[in-house]
């Protein structure tokens, strides 16, 4: 997959009242709508089959909320596009017109270029492969032997391990938490905070409050090794994992697979789709790994925190519905402390709210089934950086600003665990 140059990413909006508008809101019983028009205008105007195969491959959704989406238009569907944006009213812009171009820029040095004079090859300067990421963890393992420790949790469908770094302090009575990045193989952003995040604390670990310090914690940042060496190696924009179960399209949303309310709302049973749930709740090996890991280890989780990207939300359950649990209001106080946290470090707005409808419902999410199966009270989503200037292809100069913010909100998140 190339994005040729001329691909644009568009965010678009309808302007309320036109008939455009209203025609969409009763065709799809008001949620989500804007989104589901696209899609469904896409998916059934055959125009728009650029590639024989999927017609979905004429764009590709890369974000959207209740009122806007963003998306990726290949360059043999951007004129028809266009078209359709303007007949129907619908008031966008383009936020990025050369994907292939931000794409070229966005990582400065390869991992070839980089030494491993410290005693592993990771920065925070740009984005790194997993082998660099894993290094990184076996590293801290023999360096910081009293406070970190790597275990495989599971092999990925490429046979690729899916590797979870422990920080402890050992001490009885410690509550634990649990971190994911790259569930979205495509959102790198994601690996480099957590990855950021475990450096901080480590080599800060003596400096830190107590509720850093007597916390375990979990760490998976890499959740989909097989797709996110594929964004490295072939299609930078690819989401899913790399299961071959759907016939001619590969991969699993693996976060549409968790064993919560699966197979609802913004979810696909179409492997060909970017949500396509898996034949099953954990039918892919990455999120039984998961599930197994968490539901097997007898420790009090307290606080999950996966991230992702893009679009600066702080996201808690539920997300399969416009629904939220008996005790949201604690949910919510705590998602507003962390959004507090960021912009009194100088980092830009996050937007708190239930992910159902904040964003749009969408089942089976990793956050519902720590929330409503495992037993985590604080569940969250974060999506990161950024609301769309760039999208997934966020320049590795932001990755130290990013995961900054991330830490602050992570800190009042696990300080509230803490009481939990
Ligand atoms: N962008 C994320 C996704 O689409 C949001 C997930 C929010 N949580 C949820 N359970 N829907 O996967
Ligand atoms: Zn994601």
């Amino acid at each position: 997959e190339t994005w040729t140059s001329g691909v644009l990413v568009y965010k678009t909006q309808a302007s309320p009242g036109t008939t455009f508008h209203r025609r969409a809101m009763s065709e799809t019983r008001g949620t989500v709508w804007l989104s589901v028009v696209l899609l469904l205008v896409l998916v059934d105007h055959k125009r728009w089959q650029v590639t024989a195969r999927a017609p979905l491959t004429a764009v590709d959704t890369w974000g959207g909320n209740k009122s806007a989406i963003d998306i990726a238009v290949r360059p043999a569907a951007i004129e028809e596009v266009s078209a359709m944006l303007a007949r129907n009213n619908i008031k966008h812009e383009v936020m990025l017109d050369d994907v292939q171009r931000a794409i070229n820029e966005e990582n400065p040095t390869s991992d070839d270029d980089t030494n491993d004079r410290k005693g592993h090859r990771l920065t925070w300067q740009a984005y790194h492969k997993t082998a660099v990421i894993y290094g990184y963890l076996e590293h801290l393992t023999t360096t910081y032997p009293n406070l970190c420790s790597v275990k495989t949790i599971g092999m990925s469908v490429q046979n690729r391990p899916i590797k979870l770094l422990k920080i402890s302090n050992g001490k009885p009575g410690n509550k634990a938490v649990w971190v994911d990045g790259g569930i979205h193989a495509r959102e790198w952003i994601t690996p480099a905070t957590v990855t950021y995040i475990i450096n901080h604390i480590v080599s800060n670990f003596e400096n830190e409050p107590k509720y850093i310090q007597d916390t375990d914690w979990y760490i998976t940042p890499v959740a989909n090794p097989d797709g996110y060496e594929f964004t490295h190696s072939t299609d930078r924009l690819w989401r899913k994992n790399r299961a071959r179960s759907g016939g001619q399209c590969a991969g699993t949303d693996l976060n549409r697979n968790f064993g919560y309310k699966w197979g609802g709302k913004g979810s696909s049973k179409n492997p060909c789709t970017q949500i396509y749930a898996g034949t099953g709740p954990f039918s892919e090996p990455e999120t039984a790994a998961i599930q197994r890991f968490i539901q097997g280890t007898k420790v009090p989780w307290k606080a999950y925190v996966s991230f992702h990207s893009y679009g600066q939300y702080i996201l808690y359950p539920w997300g399969y519905e416009n629904a939220v649990p008996t005790d949201h209001r604690d949910l919510e106080a705590v998602g507003r402390r962390a959004a507090a946290a960021i912009t009194a470090a100088g980092g830009p707005r996050y937007t708190v709210g239930p992910a159902g409808s904040t964003l749009y419902p969408a089942a089976g999410g990793s956050d519902d089934w720590a929330k409503g199966v495992a037993g985590f009270k604080y569940s969250y989503t974060i999506e990161l950086r950024d609301t769309g200037r760039f999208g997934f292809v966020l320049p590795a100069s932001y990755i130290q600003p990013t995961a900054e913010e991330a830490l602050a909100a992570l800190r009042v998140i696990v300080e509230a665990a803490q009481k939990a």
